[in-house]
């Protein structure tokens, strides 16, 4: 029997995404401004084309402008770090996201930290990082850590002293999430692939969140009962009834850990919408400390 809440990540973006749109649309109204949000896609990886058509579509849907440069897979970094300066200085442009992976002869670091901290809707600038790991107020948090966090907070809105089990430790998700939850007063711990006893870990934690991109590494016997669950990993895997056709797949074992957990995310229909959504706040918020307009005023 399954007893665990399964979390309606698309259900709480779409509520996110609504909340955008309507201060969005008295932005426009009141202070004659549309947010605009740049995207730059470099190289033909499939997965990271449908992330961006996704993105735009969501942005317009929002009411604001959304600007896509497709670059070839071969193209030089200094072309890359142009278009970037190009956005820096365009008013239309409140938010910069720089897609990821890049391809290997543009460094990434070179071109992330070419991006205005204040147009930094992803968050991986040094000074917002900075900012999140000192509890400074202005940072722009990462988006999928955000999500994350807001996911979590729908099912348990008190987080002091829990201990918060993060397994994996990227700049896009797994350090930006410890630094989070800190904030939210749980004891928290990153593992990762050199980690002793990762069940053992994993059986202590309250909440766990998933994000190394492994298919089913998590198992329903590791996860301690009543836990909540956050599964980050989009894994396409063959799907069993069809060999042609994959379909994603988490890094948790789903149907073990639901019979277990308090709550779990799904996978898709968890984190994912709700990155998107995050991604779209972000833009706003940069648009409106622009202008020094609090967005709650809107
Ligand atoms: N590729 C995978 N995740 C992300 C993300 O959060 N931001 C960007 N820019 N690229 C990604």
């Amino acid at each position: 029997m399954g007893t665990a809440t399964v979390i309606d990540g698309k259900a709480l973006a779409q509520k996110l995404r609504q909340e955008v749109q309507g201060q969005v649309a008295r932005l426009r109204r009141d202070e004659r401004m549309t947010p605009g949000l740049a995207v730059i896609l470099v190289g033909d990886d499939p997965a990271s084309g449908i992330y961006v058509r996704s993105k735009a579509q969501q942005t317009e849907e929002a009411g604001m402008r959304s600007f896509v440069h497709r670059l070839p897979a071969d193209v030089r970094e200094e072309v890359v770090l142009t278009l970037v300066r190009g956005l820096n200085r365009d008013d239309r442009v409140h938010g910069i996201l720089v897609q990821l992976p890049l391809p290997d002869q543009i460094r990434t670091d070179v071109v992330l930290q070419a991006v205005d901290p204040a147009k930094d809707v992803d968050g991986f600038h040094v000074v917002n990082i900075g900012r999140l790991a000192a509890g400074i107020e202005g940072a722009m948090v990462p988006c999928t850590p955000s999500g994350c966090m807001q996911l979590i907070k729908s099912v348990r809105p008190q987080l002091t002293g829990q201990r918060a089990l993060i397994v994996g430790r990227s700049n896009i998700v797994g350090k930006p999430m410890a630094l989070l939850l800190l904030a939210e007063n749980c004891t928290v711990i990153i593992a990762h692939s050199r980690t002793f006893d990762l069940p053992g870990e994993c059986r202590q934690a309250d909440i766990l969140i998933a994000a190394v991109g492994k298919p089913r590494l998590i198992r329903g016997n590791w996860i301690k009962p009543g836990a909540v669950i956050i599964d980050v990993g989009i894994n396409r895997v063959d799907d069993a009834s069809d060999g042609d056709k994959k379909r994603l797949q988490g890094d948790v074992a789903f149907d073990e850990a639901v019979e277990v957990a308090g709550a779990i995310t799904p996978v898709p229909g968890g984190v994912g919408p709700m990155t998107v959504a995050c991604l779209l706040r972000n833009t706003l918020l940069a648009a409106c400390r622009s202008r020094t307009i609090d967005p709650s005023d809107l």
